[in-house]
């Protein structure tokens, strides 16, 4: 071949390659972080203020719930609104009772009590009593909560301000910035107006290295389920096209890797992406866990009650705005607890229910919710929402 016609010809697979992966990238939505529809309703959650009771609703879907599910259905009137349980959106076996989606519609109603109070309500809450129960077989929305709204005073605090800003952060925290001691105390204070709820908070490396041991071994044991595994990615988003049809579940964005990395994972297929997941995960979760100063443990009187769940849900959204208010990130960390669960739905001895009891060693408590917090290296990127005409009955 002469080196003209060569030349020609690697060009020609040159501009092919290059313009494919481009075109790989635009698809994947590399170049688009955080836009699109499905990002929508964290840059105009406050645009319409004469919205009405409206307005508390656009603020509750920014909350967190378990895999991104949004499981919350809203019935908007006048001078109340209630709160359903759109139990079809669950994450299968990885939350046999719907403890986890129970605790994610406790964040949407934090922010909307904290919303009520900045659009000028005085909101009253009542929690709708139950037991939880295995999901049922035709899954229906359920009312949780009913939110009674009066005029009252305009009040703003920094947790409301912070709405739009909190994200979980995924990515490595720096283990040698301690948390003010300020701030650990304020944290602690958190669930005081909330007696059926305390906060177990652990910075010594002994306690968090246990708890650390417990959740990483915990990680890995549950995901070997198949039926977990199968729960869990019904709302894993790969496609950037489901992102944003979609509007919910887990996102690469969302992973807390580093910008490069990011891009990178978007544009491989599928299996190398499971490939590289499970060769990051090995070790990977339990050193993750540890970068982070301070890990906190919820706890209830009775994990299987709804309103206790509901309310636990209330005090995680509430310290994790904190957190970000003041500069910090945070992470659930669930594992350990979802083991509890686990062997629970499966009929098997209760291994796992007192190895997180003897960390807060008080037995009046249960552990529903942990979590990690401290300074993060890197950002933590949006998550898609659904619209508000999606989630208003
Ligand atoms: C009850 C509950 C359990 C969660 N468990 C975990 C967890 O174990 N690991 C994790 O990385 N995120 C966990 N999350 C965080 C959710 O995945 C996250 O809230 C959701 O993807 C939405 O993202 P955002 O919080 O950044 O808005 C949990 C959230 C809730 C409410």
């Amino acid at each position: 071949m002469q080196r003209r016609s060569f030349l020609k010809g690697a060009g020609a697979v040159t501009v092919v390659v290059v313009g494919s992966g481009v075109w790989r990238a635009y698809d994947q939505g590399v170049f688009s972080v955080g836009e699109g529809p499905a990002y929508e309703p964290w840059k105009d959650w406050r645009k319409n203020s004469n919205a009405g009771t409206l307005a508390l609703v656009r603020a509750a879907i920014l909350a967190a719930s378990p895999h991104n599910a949004q499981p919350w259905l809203f019935k908007v009137m006048n001078s109340s609104i209630e709160l359903y349980i759109d139990t079809k959106r669950n994450v299968g076996a990885l939350d046999p009772y719907l403890r986890e989606e129970h605790i994610g519609m406790g964040c949407a109603l934090e922010n909307l009590m904290l919303a009520a109070a900045a659009n000028g309500y005085a909101p009253t809450v009542t929690l709708v009593p139950a037991k939880l129960a295995p999901i049922p077989a035709e899954p229906k929305p359920e009312l949780v909560a009913h939110v009674d709204l009066v005029a009252g005073n305009r009040e703003e605090s920094e947790l409301y301000d912070a709405i739009p800003r909190r994200h979980t952060n995924r990515s490595t925290y720096s283990p040698q910035k301690p948390i003010p001691p300020q701030f650990v105390d304020t944290l602690s204070g958190l669930a005081s107006d909330e007696p059926d709820v305390k906060i177990f908070l652990f910075t010594a490396e002994a306690d968090r290295k246990k708890i650390v041991e417990i959740s990483s071994a915990a990680n890995t044991e549950i995901y070997s389920d198949p039926e977990v595994d199968r729960g869990s990615q019904r709302w894993i988003r790969i496609h950037w096209s489901s992102v944003q049809k979609f509007r919910d579940g887990l996102t690469i964005d969302a992973f807390g890797m580093p910008p490069i990395a990011t891009a990178v994972s978007k544009m491989m297929p599928l299996w190398m992406l499971k490939w590289a997941a499970s060769r990051g995960a090995m070790g990977g979760y339990s050193n993750l866990m540890l970068s982070a100063p301070l890990i906190g443990i919820i706890a209830v009187h009775d994990r299987y009650d709804r309103e206790y769940c509901l309310r636990a849900g209330r005090i995680w959204q509430r310290a994790h705005l904190l957190a970000t208010a003041r500069g910090l990130a945070g992470r659930p960390c669930n594992e350990a607890v979802e083991m509890i669960d686990h062997e629970k739905a499966l009929g098997k001895q209760a291994r796992r229910a007192g190895l997180l009891g003897d960390v807060i060693a008080d037995a009046a408590w249960q552990p529903t919710f942990v979590f990690y917090m401290g300074y993060p290296t890197l950002t933590a990127r949006a998550s898609p929402r659904r619209s508000i005409e999606s989630v208003v009955l």
